[in-house]
């Protein structure tokens, strides 16, 4: 009996009672001027239709995480083998869907399918599963264009180049009229071939760029498409390049933004770069292809959220990827939307480029690879480099 009364009473209590949920981010990513925006959406709407749900987000910043990304990672990979239910919903690179997978809730068992296919046409078959679950929805996709220096071009009267050799061809006679006037810190192109994460970024979608037709896959390691690609890129550092420069990372890249000495830099897609200066897709082997690696961030849900949360932790995962959200903050703010059906509506072309949203061919890294992606990616970066670099 006077269990029966508790228990009534608790139900009791628990109607209008606000369920507070926790989100974690970290703010030193392509997301990060998103995470705030959304958070307070979905705080105002649950306001106004008195949901009873309060999204706390828990936003990690270089100072009390430390610069490195991967310390963001640590942090979250300790918490899951804590089991710790600290955190709901989890921001995260899409990298490390391999690695979080077996700690995030399997989508397909808890969210819509309609929901859900907004999704699976894109690229979020690349980025989000783990064996066969969905543990993730991209958020804002971050991938690489080629910034031109449209002063140099508009000079020398040359084009924006389509495949690698109209880029070698042009570079070289930039480089030889800005050489006679003894302009020695010009460099005409740089792709980032460097030891970093980035590095293997480079190598990928270089790579990709060689396959024969837009649709296949990414070529066989041991195909000829590979060998051709690996001897243009060769090529590429004799003739316009050198190791000094092809080996260095984004703060040389930052650097040649700044001082406007180049003519061609690959790089992150970056809406605010995009005000002062040109882009377009990544030449290929041929007119038509192209390449550029997937960036960008997931939302999951932790499999250790508590239970009783659920209900409410669905109806915020729902409102965060809905199609509204990505509409007013992602597509409508020039970032690249994985949810590829807005690109078909006019109120959002009216605004943004979407024949160049469309454009760009995406590929993954090998996070699937094997079981440490970190240490495929060195070992896959160390064998090009050696013949990149080396005198093989
Ligand atoms: C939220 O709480 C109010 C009372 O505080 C209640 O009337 C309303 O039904 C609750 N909403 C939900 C979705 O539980
Ligand atoms: C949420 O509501 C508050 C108060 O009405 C408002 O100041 C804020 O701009 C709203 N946030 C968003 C993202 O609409
Ligand atoms: C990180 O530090 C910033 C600035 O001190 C603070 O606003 C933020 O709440 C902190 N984040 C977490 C998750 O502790
Ligand atoms: C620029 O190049 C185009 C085609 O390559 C040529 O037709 C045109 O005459 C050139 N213009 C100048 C000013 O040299
Ligand atoms: C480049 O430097 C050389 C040697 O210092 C000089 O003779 C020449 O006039 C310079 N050319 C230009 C275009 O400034």
């Amino acid at each position: 009996m006077i269990i029966a009364i508790v228990l009534i009473l608790s139900l009791i209590i628990n109607i209008g009672k606000t369920t507070v949920i926790n989100a974690v981010a970290f703010s030193m990513n392509g997301g990060n001027l998103l995470y705030s925006p959304f958070a307070s959406e979905f705080n105002n709407y649950s306001l106004n239709n008195n949901l009873n749900i309060t999204l706390n987000l828990n936003l990690f910043s270089s100072l009390n995480a430390t610069s490195l990304v991967t310390d963001y990672e640590t942090m979250l990979e300790s918490l899951f083998q804590k089991k710790s239910n600290k955190y709901d919903l989890i921001f995260y690179d899409n990298i490390y869907s391999t690695k979080f997978g077996p700690y995030l809730l399997d989508l397909k068992k808890i969210i819509p399918e309609d929901h859900l296919d907004m999704y699976l046409s894109g690229v979020a078959q690349q980025t989000c599963f783990y064996k066969d679950e969905l543990v993730g929805l991209p958020m804002v996709i971050d991938f690489d264009v080629l910034y031109i220096n449209k002063e140099k071009l508009r000079t020398y009267n040359r084009t924006i180049p389509e495949t690698w050799d109209e880029l070698i061809t042009t570079s070289q006679y930039i480089l030889n009229e800005e050489l006679k006037l003894n302009n020695t810190n010009f460099v005409p192109y740089n792709g980032l071939f460097s030891t970093l994460e980035v590095g293997i970024c480079s190598l990928y979608e270089f790579i990709y760029s060689f396959r024969k037709s837009k649709e296949s896959p990414f070529p066989e390691i041991t195909s000829q498409e590979v060998v051709d690609a690996l001897y243009k890129m060769k090529e590429m550092k004799e003739k316009i390049g050198s190791d000094i420069i092809f080996k260095s990372n984004e703060d040389f890249t930052a650097k040649k933004f700044s001082d406007s000495n180049f003519l061609f830099l690959k790089y992150w897609y970056l809406p605010v770069l995009t005000k002062t200066l040109d882009i377009s897709p990544l030449p290929g082997i041929k007119k038509g292809i192209s390449g550029s690696v997937i960036g960008g961030h997931n939302i999951g849900i932790n499999m250790y959220s508590n239970i009783q949360k659920r209900n409410a932790v669905i109806e915020a995962f729902k409102f965060l990827t809905s199609k509204e959200m990505h509409k007013k903050y992602i597509a409508k703010n020039n970032y690249l939307t994985p949810i590829s059906s807005l690109y078909d509506e006019d109120e959002v072309c009216k605004v943004v480029n979407c024949d160049f949203f469309k454009s760009i061919q995406l590929i993954g890294r090998p996070v699937t690879k094997s079981d440490d992606y970190i240490k495929y990616a060195d070992n896959f970066k160390k064998n090009v480099y050696e013949f990149l670099y080396g005198n093989k």
